[in-house]
């Protein structure tokens, strides 16, 4: 305790320097879905690397055929055969940062504000989503090290540069790795806080299945006078499909889709019903007022517990200024499904493929152009003793019992942990709803980000005990 304590001043010393280090990694676009920025991909995991080998971590940037991974592992002095082994999860890589002309500061330039009611908060593309978030628990180490002289705990940080574009060499790199990587457990920092003052700890993410079509009617795009009537317009294909994806009660019509889909245990329906959760604000703080999802299920079930099918986006035919009277050859969408319970994305994805066939005139081609995979939802038992010993930590530093929640996101890697490395996922975030992630003009909080360090201070100290 009295360990912490000191850990804590340290932090509190070190806050300005380290969001400039924070600010430095936000400096490089590491958008791991654009090629042209595979450079700075490599650019930050070489920063994270570099910062984490002068704690005194034995780091490396590891190659994959995608954006690299850092690596970096840490033995305490004093370490015994008792020392508990925990691995420390985010990503390095963000969200494209269109459209950019939305910002009101430049993505890449970390800016702190004060808004109306006298928060501060840092504006920039991974601010929050996730180069924030896992500079917590750099930080908390950092902080450990410089009071102490050690960490208390072996830690073996794994910092991803694919998470946001589906992570691909994931899989292979945790197989490949297993023995090095395989620790008592993950705690994964890429998760929101039940309100800014108000810890959580995630229990639930759904899972993810993406899929790109393409219709084609006519051989070339055509005269829609000379041949509209008789030749069948591609996007009236594309969008008579996409509108029979979901009935009128909200549910999707796929055959199939709701298999592995269980019901709502009653404890945990109760348990949410006691979340004090307003549907109208949280819909309301996005310009909306009525829940679209399965009629007759609360709002947090529609997002933590249900799947979705979502069309992500839609194109075809003449987009450009004023009118051309075209018939179309092509058109596409590109759409993803999450996925909750025992949902197998592989499955999904074919019925998905079958259903869509099924909405195909013979004068029509359909074609599929996903990359296939995907992953399914995550679940884990709120009795695990380690969500015990973070929960209590959390509540050390808020003063606020933790929320434990679910969340409509989706993080592959968690996963991935159990199934490859055995190991469970404790999901402990500091983000915020309206941190904007993936959107302009993306946030996080100051407080986020300095009651996250000191929260993983007190967590890091809570495991060695
Ligand atoms: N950090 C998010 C997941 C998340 C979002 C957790 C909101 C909690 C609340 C993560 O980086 C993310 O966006 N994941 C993608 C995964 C995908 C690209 C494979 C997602 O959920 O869309
Ligand atoms: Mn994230």
């Amino acid at each position: 305790m009295a360990d912490v304590k000191s850990v804590l001043d340290v932090a509190a010393l070190d806050f300005d320097q380290g969001l400039a280090r924070l600010f430095d990694l936000v400096r490089i676009p590491s958008i791991s879905t654009d090629p042209a920025h595979a450079g700075d991909c490599q650019e930050a995991a070489e920063l994270v690397v570099e910062d984490l080998k002068a704690m005194g971590f034995e780091a490396s940037v590891r190659p994959t055929p995608g954006r690299p991974m850092v690596v970096a592992h840490y033995t305490p002095k004093d370490a015994s055969a008792k020392t508990p082994h925990l691995l420390f999860y985010g990503h390095y890589d963000v969200q494209p940062a269109d459209p950019l002309d939305q910002w009101k500061t430049p993505p890449f330039e970390p800016t702190v504000k004060e808004d109306a009611r006298g928060v501060m908060r840092m504006y920039g593309r991974g601010t929050a989503d996730d180069k924030g978030q896992f500079m917590t628990f750099v930080e908390a180490a950092r902080a450990w090290i410089a009071a102490t002289g050690s960490l208390p705990i072996r830690a073996t940080f794994l910092i991803e540069g694919e998470e946001e574009s589906g992570s691909p060499s994931l899989i292979p790199f945790l197989k490949a790795n297993s023995e090095e990587l395989s620790c008592d457990a993950a705690f994964v920092c890429d998760t929101n806080m039940w309100d800014a003052k108000t810890p959580a700890i995630t229990t639930r993410l759904r899972g993810l299945v993406h899929e790109e079509i393409t219709i084609t009617g006519p051989r070339i795009d055509l005269h829609s006078g000379m041949y509209g009537g008789p030749a069948m317009n591609p996007i009236r294909v594309l969008t008579k499909l996409i509108a029979a994806l979901h009935d009128k009660s909200g549910r999707v019509t796929i055959p199939g889709f709701y298999d592995g889909v269980a019901d709502l245990p009653k404890p945990t329906r109760k348990q949410w019903q006691s979340l004090k959760f307003s549907d109208k604000k949280f819909l309301g703080d996005v310009g909306l007022k009525a829940a679209a999802g399965e009629k007759g299920k609360s709002v947090l079930e529609q997002i933590w517990a249900r799947p979705t099918a979502e069309v992500n986006g839609i194109w075809g035919g003449y987009t450009g200024a004023g009118t051309k009277t075209v018939l179309p050859s092509t058109a596409h969408a590109k759409l993803t499904f999450r996925l909750v319970g025992k949902q197998n994305p592989k499955k999904v994805l074919k019925a998905f493929q079958a259903f869509a066939k099924a909405h195909v005139p013979a004068d029509c081609k359909i074609t599929f152009s996903g990359r296939g995979g995907g992953s399914p939802a995550t679940e884990i038992r709120e009795d695990n003793p380690l969500i015990t010993k973070a929960a209590k930590a959390l509540k050390d530093e808020f003063r606020r019992d933790t929320v434990l929640m679910g969340s409509g996101g989706s993080i592959p890697i968690c996963r991935s942990f159990k199934d490859i490395l055995g190991m469970d996922s404790i999901l402990v975030g500091f983000g915020l709803n309206d941190d904007a992630i993936h959107s302009p003009n993306e946030k996080y909080d100051l407080e986020s980000f300095r009651r996250g360090i000191r929260s993983w201070i007190r967590i890091m100290g809570a495991l060695a005990e």
